[in-house]
C-alpha cells in the first residue's frame, strides 16, 4: 500500500493536518467519492423511480447500479436484498420492529453490543414482555460459545450479534454462532458496522438472515447504511415506515405494499449518498481489504508494543488475536476525555472517549467507570500518526 498517495486522496487530512484516529466512529472521505456527489448534483440531481425525463433516469439508473456494487461487494445472491437505510442504527430497528412477535419467543445478544444492537431489543422485551438473553464474555471480550449454547432454545426467534467489536477490535466467530442458531431455528441478524468496512463479510458464505452497515464508516458520505434481507424472510418483515414509492396501489382507504427493497425505501432515499458509496467500494477494493487489514494490524501491533509496557496504562481486550484496527485503554487515575481534549490542543489528535456506545461492557466487564480512551485506525493513517501519539502519551505520563 503506498499510503503516501492515499493520504493525497483525502482532502481533510492536508487541509487541517489531522492525525485521525477515530475511523471506528466514522471514516473520512476521499476526493473520488466526493467528485462523484458533486456530478450527481451539477448534471442529473433529480428524484429516482419518478421521472420520466432524462436526468431523472439516469439518477435512477446511477442508484440501481450502486446497489449492484453493494450486492457483489457482500456477495450476495440478489440485489433486491439490499435496502438502502440512513445507517446500522436504522436497519436493526427496522428488523426488530418488523417481526411478527409471539409471547413465546426470546432474543439473544451479547454483552459487546454497541447500544444500537442493544436498544431496539431491550423496547421489543418491554413491549411485548418477552425475554432477552445476554450471552456472557470474558474480561478480555471473548465471547462465551458454552453460555450461548446454554442460553439458545427452540424459543429464539432472532440472535443479533456484532461481528467485530467496537471496543476491542475483536473478531467474532460469526459462523459458528450462525450455526448453532440456525440448529434451534433462530434467524441471525449480524452488526457489520465495524467488520464491513475492514474485514469485509459473505453473506452467502455465512448465510445470516440479516446484516447491517454504516457506509460512513467505509469511505463514504454519511446519512446512508445498508440492511441486507435474505429474499425468504423480506415477506414476513413488516416495514418501519411507510409512504410514498413502497406502495402498489392506494384508494381511500386502502393500499397495499410494494413487495421486496420497495417496501422498506419509502420516501426520497439518499441518492447522492448511494452513489458516492458506489464509490466507495471500487476505491477501497482497488487498495484491496486485505491490504488494508494488514495495514491496520500492524500499526495497531505497533501501538499495543508501546502501551503494554507502560505499568501506569491498562489496556482492554488481552493480546491482540483476531484484532483488527482498534485499542482501547486508559491511563490510570486519568480521565478519559481530559486525555483526549489534551491529545487534540496538543497535537490535533482525533480521538475517541468515554462510554463509546457500549456501557454494559465498558463499565461492568471491563470496569471503567469512566470510560475508555480509543484509537481507531484505517488505511490512511501512517506511523507518525502513531509516533506523534505514542509521543505524547508517553509525555502526558511524565
Ligand atoms: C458495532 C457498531 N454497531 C452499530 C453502530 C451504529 O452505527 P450508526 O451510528 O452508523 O448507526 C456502531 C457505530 O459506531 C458500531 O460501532
Amino acid at each position: 500500500m503506498n499510503i503516501k498517495k492515499i493520504r493525497k486522496d483525502f482532502p481533510i487530512l492536508n487541509k487541517n493536518k489531522l492525525i485521525y484516529l477515530d475511523s471506528a466512529a466514522t471514516s473520512l472521505t476521499p476526493n473520488n467519492v466526493l467528485n462523484k456527489m458533486v456530478e450527481y448534483y451539477k448534471e442529473y440531481r433529480s428524484n429516482i423511480n419518478r421521472g420520466m425525463y432524462e436526468i431523472s433516469q439516469k439518477a435512477t439508473a446511477e442508484y440501481e447500479k450502486a446497489r449492484i456494487t453493494v450486492q457483489d461487494f457482500i456477495n450476495a445472491k440478489h440485489s433486491s436484498e439490499i435496502i438502502v437505510t440512513k445507517n446500522s442504527t436504522e436497519g436493526i430497528n427496522i428488523i426488530a420492529n418488523g417481526i411478527n412477535w409471539n409471547k413465546e419467543d426470546n432474543i439473544i445478544t451479547t454483552s459487546l453490543e454497541h447500544h444500537s444492537n442493544y436498544l431496539p431489543w431491550l423496547r421489543i422485551k418491554d413491549q411485548y414482555n418477552i425475554d432477552l438473553k445476554i450471552v456472557n464474555s470474558d474480561n478480555n471480550g471473548n465471547l462465551d460459545i458454552n453460555d450461548f449454547e446454554n442460553k439458545i432454545s427452540k424459543h429464539t426467534k432472532i440472535v443479533s450479534i456484532t461481528h467485530l467489536s467496537n471496543v476491542t477490535g475483536k473478531v467474532i466467530p460469526i459462523k459458528e454462532i450462525i450455526n448453532i442458531a440456525h440448529d434451534n431455528g433462530a434467524m441471525v441478524m449480524i452488526d457489520g458496522a465495524q467488520s464491513v468496512p475492514h474485514i469485509g463479510i459473505d453473506v452467502n458464505d455465512l448465510n445470516c438472515d440479516f446484516l447491517v452497515f454504516s457506509a460512513h464508516k467505509m469511505c463514504s458520505p454519511t446519512g446512508i447504511g445498508i440492511l441486507f434481507i435474505k429474499k425468504e424472510l423480506q415477506e414476513e418483515i413488516s416495514p418501519l415506515i411507510i409512504g410514498g414509492g413502497a406502495v402498489k396501489w392506494v384508494n381511500n382507504y386502502n393500499y397495499k405494499l410494494l413487495t421486496n427493497t420497495n417496501k422498506f425505501e419509502a420516501g426520497t432515499p439518499p441518492i447522492a449518498q448511494l452513489i458516492g458509496l458506489d464509490k466507495a467500494i471500487k476505491y477501497l477494493k482497488s487498495i484491496g481489504l486485505q491490504n488494508i487489514e494488514n495495514h491496520e494490524k500492524a500499526l495497531i501491533q505497533k501501538v499495543y508494543n508501546n502501551l503494554s509496557q507502560n505499568k501506569n496504562i491498562e489496556l482492554y481486550g488481552g493480546d491482540l488475536k483476531n484484532r483488527i484496527g482498534i485499542i482501547s485503554f486508559n491511563i490510570k487515575g486519568v480521565n478519559p476525555h481530559d486525555l483526549a481534549l489534551s491529545l487534540n490542543i496538543s497535537s490535533n489528535i482525533c480521538i475517541r472517549s468515554g462510554f463509546l456506545c457500549a456501557e454494559p461492557l465498558i463499565r461492568n466487564t471491563f470496569n471503567a467507570s469512566n470510560g475508555v480512551i480509543r484509537l481507531s485506525t484505517y488505511l490512511y493513517n501512517n506511523e507518525r500518526d502513531i509516533d506523534i501519539f505514542l509521543k505524547n502519551i508517553s509525555e502526558l505520563i511524565n
